[in-house]
């Protein structure tokens, strides 16, 4: 794969890879005839992501504000960010082994999409690794070494930007393929 089309670089789909998102723009998907709870439940898991990441960005705000109590910040942060780290997991594992097979074979221009998502997925194992080693940093903070609290909070201030970045790449351009292959083909095994 060319740099340029890695997690890290990429801010769009390549155009050959936007076809199908011309012929089915995103404002007309709900009104579609084939928008299958598939593709609702589907969207709605990408859309719980969105919202966790929300909660870590805002949690992490307050408590640099010295607006949430530490502990309270910890035990949400536990919460919120292994709900997010297991659930993206298992989502990955559902699109790389149920999802994507299927859907690669349906449009052949689009095929090789299937694997630029699939490299994604590889490169977010990396991320979320990093993610929860940050996380980790700042539960087990023990006050009484030297490194400050606040600084931990920063590490993890920067990690969480750019993994909400690149996911959130991620989630538009496998959106921006996955829905439309759906509507066009409707396949009788993603139903
Ligand atoms: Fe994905
Ligand atoms: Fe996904």
């Amino acid at each position: 794969m060319t740099p340029e089309l890695e997690l890290a670089n990429r801010t769009a789909l390549p155009d050959p890879l936007r076809v199908l998102i011309k012929e089915f723009p995103r404002e007309q998907w709900k009104t579609n005839p084939n928008y299958s709870q598939l593709i609702a439940f589907w969207l709605d898991r990408h859309l719980m992501f969105r919202r966790l990441m929300g909660q870590l960005n805002d949690d992490l705000e307050q408590v640099m504000d010295r607006n949430m109590d530490p502990d309270n910040y910890k035990r949400s942060l536990s919460r919120f960010g292994g709900m997010l780290i297991n659930q993206l997991h298992g989502h990955h594992q559902i699109e790389d082994a149920q999802y994507f097979p299927v859907m690669a074979k349906l449009d052949k221009r689009v095929s090789h999409g299937f694997d630029l998502l699939d490299s994604d997925h590889h490169a977010m194992d990396g991320l979320l690794a990093g993610l929860a080693g940050g996380a980790n940093d700042v539960l087990q903070f023990d006050p009484g070494k030297k490194a400050k609290f606040k600084d931990r909070l920063g590490d993890l201030h920067g990690i969480l930007d750019s993994f909400g970045t690149m996911l959130d790449r991620h989630l538009i351009d496998e959106e921006e393929l996955v829905v439309p292959v759906l509507l066009k083909y409707d396949p009788e095994q993603l139903r």
